[in-house]
């Protein structure tokens, strides 16, 4: 029985494998793949010949190969030093494209999988520089290490992780997504796409996949990496793919037949939802410029649930509150009430969020406390253009949103708008928070270095971001996190 041909996760790799290998022995191939065929052996053979909609899912494998060489061909183009494939099974990439030899390509699997691959692969040449390691990645700790190591090693990696997140419960992509977002230098990440109406095929098929069924089936697939920083730069679907590369589902005759005359009575946008059900997106990671859609969620539930809107201000800025003499500027001010205390206590205050909801939530809150404060739509990415200048700057919890790149701009333009010997305090995520929920972690040298032109840092202390109840429940073990509070001086 079919059932008990996939034994494990493992074994659909042997299955995908099979598919890559006979691709070479067609007439018109759409690459070459011996490796895979050896790879794939009669173990590979066996399973396919058992599993139901064989052509579908030979073909599917053909096209998915095809969509993601070209991703990572792309990817190399603009400037990917490296690919780090999670669970890489079978796959035989680094022997089959055309990489640059000092392009490294670290394959992460099971340790069998591993030996099995290095034993049979002895005698064969990788065109980059590989390296292999064997890994649980459903280990949280391990799989951790491995990225912190990985991320070390390059600047800008594309993460691959085909056919592996389909088999993973919902919590664990999540907290694979939060992972990669915490390995900044990962800037792209290639996985598998399946729409709604998919996932009734895929329920179907789920009960001959033995011990390998599908698990992740979220009801929003792009709302849901979206929620963990990665949105959707490029996805290119199987069927339309396939129309490019003139192979079509060799589907039996009469299928194909009640297909052609079922399209025939189609509506153009039904057409499209029946031929975009899967396919291969390249997620990148979203910078603070992108990031909108975390935020606008975050604001949109009545009363707010953002973890940071406690409804009063942050400690460390009370605590600081007497240096803080002149205007202030607040930056990604959100709901205000940062802004509103120094209002209170009679500072010239502007709040900008790049959000309209927050500001209104902020405006309506100075009108009821019968405080006087500007609030305004900005990007905090466009300070450069402004022409008004403040004695200080206050940010709770904005600058550890922002990539590298972005935050080089954000500071520019923060040096642009305080006057001289203007002063700016941050209250930012500390990386003696431990775990990846919530924003990226920041350490001190990161700040040192930050500052190192054009400021004079006065101190970075220790403090703690305060976050609701709730949230600090759930997201941080019942501790508020870790934070710097940073002040410091633009040069005169
Ligand atoms: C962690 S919240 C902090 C909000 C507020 N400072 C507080 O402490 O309650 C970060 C805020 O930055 C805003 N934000 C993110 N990116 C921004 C950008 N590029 N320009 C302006 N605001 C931004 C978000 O909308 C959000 O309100």
């Amino acid at each position: 029985m079919a059932n008990h041909v996939i034994g494990d996760v493992s074994d659909t790799a042997f299955w995908v494998a099979h598919y890559r290998g006979i691709e070479g022995d067609r007439p018109m191939p759409l690459f070459r793949d011996p490796l895979a065929g050896v790879l794939a052996g009669e173990r590979g053979k066996k399973i396919a010949k058992a599993m139901p909609y064989t052509f579908w899912t030979g073909w599917s494998v053909v096209i998915r190969t095809c969509i993601i060489d070209d991703y990572i061909r792309t990817a190399i183009g603009q400037g990917v030093e490296a690919v780090l494939n999670l669970g890489a099974g079978l796959d035989t990439r680094p022997y089959r494209l055309e990489l640059p030899e000092s392009f490294l390509w670290i394959e992460a699997d099971y340790p069998a999988m591993i030996e099995y691959k290095e034993e049979k692969l002895a005698g064969e040449k990788p065109r980059c520089h590989l390296e292999r390691v064997k890994v649980d990645l459903a280990d949280t700790g391990e799989r951790r290490r491995l990225f912190a190591s990985v991320n070390a090693r390059s600047k800008k990696i594309l993460v691959l992780a085909e056919g592996v997140v389909p088999y993973l419960e919902p919590d664990d992509v999540a907290s694979l997504a939060d992972d990669l977002k915490a390995m900044d230098h990962a800037s792209y990440w290639v996985v598998d796409y399946f729409s709604p109406q998919m996932v009734k095929y895929r329920r179907r098929l789920n009960r001959r996949m033995g011990n390998a069924p599908f698990k992740f089936m979220p009801k929003s697939w792009f709302e849901f990496f979206q929620q963990h920083g990665w949105r959707a730069k490029e996805i290119r679907y199987l069927m339309e793919e396939a129309e490019k590369l003139r192979r079509p589902v060799e589907i039996p005759w009469h299928m194909k037949l009640s297909f052609r005359l079922w399209r025939l009575f189609m509506s153009k946008q039904r057409r499209e939802k029946m031929e975009r059900v899967s396919g291969y997106v390249m997620l990148e990671r979203e910078s603070g410029a992108v990031q909108r859609g975390v935020f606008e969620s975050a604001y949109a539930t009545e009363g707010g649930h953002a973890p940071w809107d406690i409804g009063k201000v942050q400690p460390a800025f009370r605590a600081a509150a007497d240096r803080v003499v002149g205007s202030v500027l607040d930056a990604g001010c959100g709901t205000g009430e940062n802004a509103l205390f120094f209002a209170a206590r009679d500072n010239a205050v502007t709040g900008f969020d790049f959000l309209e909801a927050p500001i209104l939530a902020a405006k309506r809150k100075a009108s009821e406390r019968g405080l006087k404060a500007n609030f305004i739509v900005a990007d905090a990415l466009k300070l450069e253009e402004w022409t008004e200048r403040f004695d200080n700057a206050i940010d709770s919890g904005l600058f550890h949103v922002f990539s590298d790149e972005d935050r080089a701009r954000y500071v520019r333009g923060l040096s642009r708008v305080l006057k001289s010997g203007g002063r700016l305090f941050i209250l930012c995520f500390s990386d003696q928070t431990p775990g990846t929920q919530g924003p990226r972690r920041i350490t001190q040298e990161e700040l040192r270095r930050t500052f190192a032109d054009g400021w004079e840092i006065e101190s970075i202390e220790l403090a703690r971001f305060e976050t609701r109840p709730e949230a600090k429940k759930t997201m941080f073990a019942g501790e508020d996190p870790k934070a710097w509070f940073v002040m410091a001086r633009r040069a005169s």
